[in-house]
């Protein structure tokens, strides 16, 4: 893979992409969006790429109904059409098949609000609060089969508070997730040759 291919960089998103943002806005980017794809029209994120310039894709998994993988080699073929060199999750709400998730492996990354491997899937905030944890966080993960449970290659940290509900500890759990994604996703477009 030339080096201009591994830097560009596909988001995929299902919803108002504020990491999205984080990762366009970032300063010390080493990598390039090139592309934001949503499987829901009406994701908000899909604003915030257009006025960056970024070219977006709607890729509606509900045309494909129960063939996942015919979603995916939608997506695929997209991402290769466009010499993509790494895939970067942010609140992209389908499971990845095997089929995917091989064919794009080391090069596809996540971002989860939990301290993996605590609270894989969903909920996560509120399943730290009813733990009666002291911490919680975020992580940023290579993707593979299993979900939420890939190589991790950062984490942020963060204290629950007394009076935290699920929604104001994700509030300010999102602030460290813009901040640890975009070095997390430098580095590995730097480490891929
Ligand atoms: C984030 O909390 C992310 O960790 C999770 O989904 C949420 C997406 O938020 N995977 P946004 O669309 O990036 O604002």
């Amino acid at each position: 893979m030339s080096k201009a291919i591994r830097k560009r960089v596909a988001v995929l998103i299902s919803g108002r992409g504020s990491n999205l943002r984080a990762l366009l806005e970032a300063k010390q980017a080493g990598y390039e969006v090139a592309l934001a794809i949503s499987n829901r029209p009406g994701a908000g994120g899909l604003e915030i790429a257009r006025a960056a310039g970024v070219e977006t894709l709607v890729i509606d998994h509900k045309i494909y109904g129960e063939d996942r993988e015919a979603f995916e080699r939608a997506m695929d073929a997209a991402l290769r059409e466009r010499d993509i060199g790494i895939v970067a999750l942010a609140g992209f709400m389908r499971v990845l098949t095997p089929y995917f998730v091989r064919s794009w492996q080391g090069r596809l990354i996540n971002i989860h609000p939990s301290l993996l491997p605590k609270y894989p899937g969903i909920d996560t905030h509120a399943r730290a609060l009813a733990a009666g944890d002291s911490m919680h966080g975020c992580t940023v993960h290579l993707v593979t089969e299993e979900v939420d449970s890939g190589e991790i290659l950062g984490q942020a940290r963060l204290a629950i508070l007394p009076g935290d509900t699920p929604a104001i500890l994700a509030a300010r759990l999102l602030e460290l997730e813009h901040a640890l994604y975009p070095p997390c996703l430098a580095r590995l477009a730097f480490s891929l040759r």
